[in-house]
């Protein structure tokens, strides 16, 4: 039996002379290590009630904004939520939630997640760097590794909704999360007005459709901003907007008046989602606290409930949660 990998010991030759190798050891280990992984990823299914994941073709779009914003909006409804951070490379969902240089706290094998505003759980690689200015440069397999543990190695609890944050494009990551992660609702794809976040953001939802998992729709970021001025009541005001555009606005009994201007085309997002014959999520507006959020880690919809963007997510997550009680498809199983 020279070269077979079943042992041909049997009790009557005596005690064996020797156990398993290190080598052996580490790899029975891993097997076990792995077993245990895939089970508590099935698992998820049952006690992570939606699971929704937020895609762009392109980067810097405003995912990771959406994808808190969604979680936050989601919690501010009396949901319990948690949130992924993939983006292993550039993870900055933790600034974004107020947890900036936190760490993980791990228990028995089982990572804990943090928790941000409104007891949202955030789960990301940032919690694990030394050096947030240091760019980590992972190979494929140990890439997935580390997904895969983010997903079957976190006491995550019973969660109504988990929001998946992707690094831009369509690359490895996805794949691994939509093989690993059993019931994934859908994909919500993040795009600006312009052409070329347009086009990238087609190619999503080509990509969607290889993943298998549905996609819930297209939400058009940094769409218009508004200016709010005051002028006597009843004047009329001239407004040079971009692109020569001109806005002509009339104060109203009070003094205000506000026009909203188009940064860049507007409508993109509800063509794009037309033309593919797949639902348009609304529209957020172009607003520079978002930025002021992310930087000092209060996120708009938790500094303004009620200003004009968190009622533009809570429009955002109505739609979602439509989508979602409608489609009756769900993601790839762990095979
Ligand atoms: N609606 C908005 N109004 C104004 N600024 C915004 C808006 N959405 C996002 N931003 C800003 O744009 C920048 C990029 O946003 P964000 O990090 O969310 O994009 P991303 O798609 O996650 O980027 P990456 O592809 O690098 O992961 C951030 O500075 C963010 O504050
Ligand atoms: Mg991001």
């Amino acid at each position: 039996m020279a070269g077979s990998p079943v042992s041909t010991h049997s009790p009557s030759d005596g005690p064996p002379s020797e156990g398993p190798s290190a080598d052996e050891q580490r790899k029975m280990e891993q097997a076990y290590a792995q077993m245990k992984r895939k089970m508590a990823m099935q698992s998820l299914g049952k006690r992570i009630k939606h699971k929704v994941m937020v895609l762009s073709g392109k980067g810097g779009v405003g995912k990771s904004t959406v994808s808190t914003g969604l979680a936050l909006a989601l919690a501010q409804q009396g949901h319990k939520v948690g949130i992924l951070d993939i983006d292993i490379t550039g993870p900055n969902v933790p600034k974004m939630m107020g947890l900036d240089g936190r760490r993980l706290h791990v228990e028995e094998g089982r990572i804990h997640p943090a928790q941000g505003h409104l007891g949202v759980k955030v789960i990301s690689m940032a919690f694990l760097l030394d050096d947030d200015d240091t760019p980590v440069v992972w190979r494929g397999p140990i890439k997935l590794g580390a997904i895969q543990q983010f997903i079957g190695d976190v006491e995550w609890g019973d969660l109504d909704y988990l929001v998946i944050d992707f690094p831009p494009g369509t690359s490895d990551e996805p794949l691994t999360v939509a093989q690993s992660l059993p019931d994934i609702d859908g994909m919500v794809i993040v795009t600006t007005p312009q052409d070329v976040a347009l086009l990238d953001s087609r190619k999503s939802i080509g990509f969607a459709e290889s993943l298998k998992v549905p996609v819930l729709g297209v939400v058009e970021n940094m769409s218009g901003y508004t200016l709010h001025g005051r002028a006597p009541a009843g004047t009329e005001v001239q407004i040079a907007g971009p692109g020569g555009r001109n806005h002509t606005v009339t104060a109203d009994g009070e003094g205000d008046f506000h026009v909203t201007l188009d940064l860049f085309k507007q409508g993109g997002g509800a063509s794009t989602a037309e033309e593919f014959g797949i639902p348009f999520l609304g529209a957020l507006p172009f607003d520079p606290g978002f930025v002021r959020g992310g930087d000092d880690g209060v996120h708009r919809i938790v500094s303004d409930p009620e200003g004009a963007a968190s009622v533009a997510f809570a429009k955002v997550v109505a739609a979602i949660q439509a989508q979602i009680g409608q489609s009756g498809s769900k993601g790839l199983e762990i095979v």
